[in-house]
């Protein structure tokens, strides 16, 4: 399983990447914003380092919602760093500029994902990842972990998983990261707190305190 980190944070990408586990990372307006990030300019030169740091596959969304912008805008943003992937929204303007990109050999995520119909048209059109959002399905009592199970079974049934990652979005906790590796995600995305929760066991922290205890008999 792949894991990237689910921020626009460059202490918080330094911090994991210094862990040696994280394969990428995916950004959003709304985490891009928490940056206090302003201008186009500050924008992909913020990109920039982020794809410096990570080395790895890392997701930029378009801000355009209609096809000729978002083709624009996903041309500039892929033309920053080999390493970006252009997200953009599951809509008709999203598929159709998905269809542009890869014909062009342009990485996409296609983001906003809450139906299985909304993947398999995604992977139909050349997306390189699907983003089923997780937490804001459970958020309304809907299973999020039920959809990436059903989106990664439908791939393997028609072939897409070949060409088309499904990549666990909107991850809330450690507990939605151990569900959707049981399922088969291919990536999740993630703050790194939710990531580190994994390292997380009580009889690990108890199994060491003894081993402490007892090897100050050897010195
Ligand atoms: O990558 C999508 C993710 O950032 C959305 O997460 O917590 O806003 O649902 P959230």
């Amino acid at each position: 399983m792949k894991f990237f980190l689910d921020t626009a944070n460059l202490e918080q990408i330094r911090e994991g990447m210094a862990l040696g586990i994280i394969d990428g990372v995916t950004t959003n307006p709304s985490l891009m914003a928490k940056e206090g990030i302003e201008g186009t300019e500050a924008v992909r030169a913020h990109y920039r380092r982020i794809c410096e740091l990570v080395q790895g596959d890392v997701s930029a969304e378009v801000l355009s919602t209609d096809y000729e912008g978002m083709i624009a805008e996903g041309a500039a943003l892929a033309a920053l760093d080999e390493h970006i992937v252009v997200k953009v929204p599951c809509t008709e303007a999203g598929i159709r500029a998905i269809r542009h990109f890869a014909n062009r050999n342009i990485s996409t995520n296609c983001t906003l994902i809450f139906s299985l119909g909304q993947a398999v048209l995604a992977a139909k059109a050349g997306a390189s990842y699907v983003s089923p959002f997780v937490g804001r399905l459970d958020d309304i009592s809907e299973d999020g972990v039920g959809l990436v199970a059903s989106i990664v079974e439908t791939f393997q049934t028609y072939g897409y998983d070949r060409n088309c990652q499904v990549l666990a979005a909107s991850i809330r906790h450690t507990r939605h990261i151990i569900d959707c590796m049981e399922v088969g995600a291919d990536v999740v995305t993630s703050p790194l707190k939710a990531i580190l929760g994994l390292l997380q066991h009580p009889l690990t922290d108890k199994g060491l305190a003894q081993f402490v205890r007892d090897s100050e008999k050897l010195r």
